[in-house]
């Protein structure tokens, strides 16, 4: 009985029963009793399909032949039930009938968008956000996949990398929570169910930190900063029972992530206690010949594998070289086995080797090929991701029954930039995606105008369309500006030294605002752009991201006030690229700036104010929140106590909203330098007008835990200030002295 109730409150984490995992083993044991070298190195390799490609292509003669060789392990961006029943059926003509994995880049939906990862982290939901990523995994394995290259977890303070979108922002605290919810939503009740994928948590370690944002870039830091900033997403990702891993592209400390062997073999496997796999990044093992660490490409699979790479995705290195150098004697047999073992075991979790079509189903594929119930979330979830800087006038919620309103900018009409980067194109986007013309005008009272001019395109030169988009400005008595970046300026290989809004949008704003009409601008973009002549001039401002599949809808509904607007930033918006970067939780050096302007022999710049253009947690609503009487148990404590910190909450303003109540701490000596605050804890909170409620956090010594200069982790007895407010520059201090 005992036995039993442990199977099952382990199923319900997504991991596997004791019991089911020991005849996975013996069975995982036996099937590779069978395996010649050759077709272990097999399942160690990884080939794109060619329909459509992630990352520069290598065309290979017969890859169905390989299949059957035994040669292929796993596939990727093969999608679609009738594409990927043709795969199987290779790999049921190979000797061994081994199936093959079919991944993909599932990274904010599938058939349904959401909100790209970081707007999503906006919502500071991690129901939202679980239910997000489970969705995603229903409508993908119903397409045949069996495994999402997601969470992408890297820690972005640099907004001028484009996968800043990818990932959950700036954050360590927030970001490992985020990265459980996902790992929860795409994983479900566990491999093995129909609608589980296995997530894979990358890019292993620390991609988000390359120099200047540059796209697979060097990461030089120290081992303390990797790991008390960068490290605990993945890890908390390992903790919610992660099925895989990608390494990165980038290197650290001078060893790429991918023939990193403390990163991989020491820290994942070995410390961490990681018993799924690890998959390099696309041609990753290949690399490390450019990056001048490995000679050749057998060289790299060398390095590789006994870094602990299991799977080679795309370059090629373990299918030409691994058997040759086990031959050799310079790799061990060993380390083939052990990778062996890792991907053969998800293959069983998964339920491959009892079914290989498993998830091959025409009905369920034709079933979630566009499920309402999925889109009514998508609306939702988009509306709360969105993030609304300013509101000074009060224009905001409009009036349904405004006589003429005019919509103006490249992404009124757009469709599929509302998905933005890394979403699966399908031939019928067009016609599924909800356009924020469409969306604003399904709400406009029926004796309402919706004025339209597009007044320039996303990226050039052109300024020819706008005389008509004045013209149509002075027509209207509100104008809503949608301005901002292309959905594919954000996203891989897509760093930007300049993130103003791209083209002429700016200088289209500029032209419309001298109407003297009052504006609404949305702004569309992967990434916190720097718009510091809209943020001066233009009283009205909400950030949209790219929200999916139901952008105008979720849009239209914060406009009118369906939904009051609860997002909160995840990243730091710069006043310039020259603040880049800039981000809540520094250091506060030996000569901090008094204040913003403070430059009299302090760490700032001449020529600009010290704070960011929007700092982290901030967002308002349309009502007012006010915070009172913050109370702690205790100012004097001792060991292992804890400290309870309150306080009240009251929505003061006209509308029912949402509010996040932010606790932020700092310790004000170590032995090492500690952050001006860190994000410890929050609560989303919903208060009807009027209504009050108070917040209360516990904190323990748990949560007083760094890292030193020799990697212990431990707190140290001292001063701590409690800070409680509505963003990172918004808070209330209390002070506490905490004994050991
Ligand atoms: C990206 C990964 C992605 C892979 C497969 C790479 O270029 O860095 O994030 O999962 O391609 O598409």
């Amino acid at each position: 009985m005992k036995k039993i109730i442990l199977s099952i409150c382990i199923a319900g984490l997504g991991f596997i029963s004791v019991s089911a995992q020991k005849s996975i083993d013996q069975k995982v044991t036996e099937l590779m009793a069978k395996m010649t070298l050759e077709e272990k190195i097999g399942q160690l390799n990884q080939y794109n399909d060619d329909i459509t490609a992630t990352g520069p292509v290598t065309k290979d003669a017969d890859k169905a032949g390989q299949v059957r060789a035994g040669k292929l392990g796993s596939i990727l961006n093969a999608v679609g039930v009738k594409n990927t029943k043709n795969w199987q059926d290779q790999a049921m003509q190979s000797r061994l009938k081994i199936p093959l994995l079919f991944g993909q880049d599932v990274i904010h939906g599938f058939r349904t968008t959401f909100p790209i990862p970081l707007g999503e982290t906006a919502t500071w939901d991690m129901n939202l956000i679980e239910k997000s990523a489970r969705i995603a995994a229903t409508e993908a394995s119903a397409y045949g996949i069996h495994w999402t290259f997601a969470p992408m977890v890297d820690i972005g303070r640099d907004p001028r990398w484009g996968r800043v979108m990818e990932g959950a922002g700036e954050d360590t605290y927030l970001g490992s929570l985020v990265a459980k919810a996902r790992v929860k939503g795409f994983q479900g009740n566990g491999l093995g169910n129909i609608d589980a994928v296995m997530a894979c948590t990358k890019h292993f370690a620390a991609y988000g930190a390359g120099v200047g944002g540059r796209d697979y870039n060097s990461v030089d830091m120290s081992l303390r900063q990797l790991n008390e900033t960068y490290l605990p997403p993945y890890k908390a990702t390992v903790e919610a029972g992660v099925a895989t891993f990608m390494n990165s592209f980038n290197d650290i400390n001078g060893i790429p992530a991918t023939g990193n062997k403390y990163i991989q073999r020491d820290l994942l496997k070995g410390a961490w206690n990681f018993k799924g796999f690890v998959v390099s990044d696309w041609g990753s093992v290949g690399e490390m010949i450019p990056h001048g660490f490995a000679k050749d490409n057998k060289d790299a699979a060398l390095k590789a594998i006994i870094a602990g790479s299991d799977m080679d995705m795309e370059s090629r290195s373990y299918i030409n070289h691994l058997e040759d150098l086990v031959k050799e004697g310079k790799v061990d047999v060993k380390l083939i086995d052990d990778a062996v073992r890792r991907i053969l075991t998800k293959k069983y979790e998964l339920g491959l080797f009892d079914n290989p079509y498993k998830f091959i189903d025409e009905k369920r594929e034709k079933e979630q090929t566009n499920n309402l119930e999925h889109r009514r979330f998508a609306r939702e979830i988009g509306a709360k991701s969105i993030v609304l800087l300013k509101n000074q006038t009060q224009l905001l919620p409009l009036s349904k029954t405004t006589k003429k309103v005019a919509i103006i900018g490249p992404f009124a009409k757009a469709t599929v930039d509302n998905h933005g980067f890394w979403s699966i194109a399908f031939p019928d986007d067009n016609q599924r995606i909800i356009t924020q013309f469409d969306g604003i005008k399904a709400q406009l009272d029926k004796n309402s105008e919706l004025l339209f001019a597009q007044g320039c395109n996303v990226n050039d030169k052109d300024t020819s369309l706008f005389a008509e988009a004045v013209e149509i400005a002075k027509k209207a008595d509100v104008v809503i500006m949608t301005l901002g970046e292309g959905h594919a300026m954000s996203g891989e290989a897509k760093s930007r030294s300049n993130i103003h809004f791209s083209g002429v949008q700016e200088d289209l704003l500029k032209e419309i605002a001298k109407t003297g009409k009052p504006i609404v601008l949305l702004i569309n973009a992967g990434r916190p752009l720097v718009f510091d002549w809209a943020s001066e001039n233009i009283p009205t401002i909400a950030y949209t991201w790219w929200l999916g599949t139901e952008a105008g809808n979720s849009i239209a509904d914060v406009l009118f006030g369906k939904v009051n607007p609860g997002g909160k930033l995840p990243m730091t918006f710069p006043r310039t690229e020259g603040q880049i970067p800039i981000y809540y939780n520094h250091y506060n050096t030996g000569r901090p700036a008094k204040n913003n302007t403070d430059r009299n022999y302090v760490s700032a710049y001449i020529d600009l104010d010290n704070d960011p253009a929007y700092p982290f947690g901030f967002g308002l609503s349309y009502t007012s929140f006010k915070y009172s009487d913050f109370n702690l148990s205790s100012t004097e404590l001792q060991g292992n106590q804890t400290l309870n910190a309150s306080i009240k909450v009251t929505n003061s303003g006209n509308y029912d909203g949402e509010e996040v109540v932010q606790l932020y701490i700092r310790d004000l000596v170590g032995k090492v330098v500690r952050p001006v605050k860190e994000l410890k804890g929050f609560q989303k909170l919903y208060l009807k007008k009027g209504e009050s409620k108070t917040v209360s956090f516990n904190i323990s010594p748990e949560d007083l835990k760094f890292y030193d200069e020799d990697l212990n982790y431990d707190w140290e007895a001292g001063e701590f200030d409690i800070m409680i407010g509505t963003s990172s520059a918004d808070v209330q201090t209390k002070r506490v002295n905490w004994e050991k």
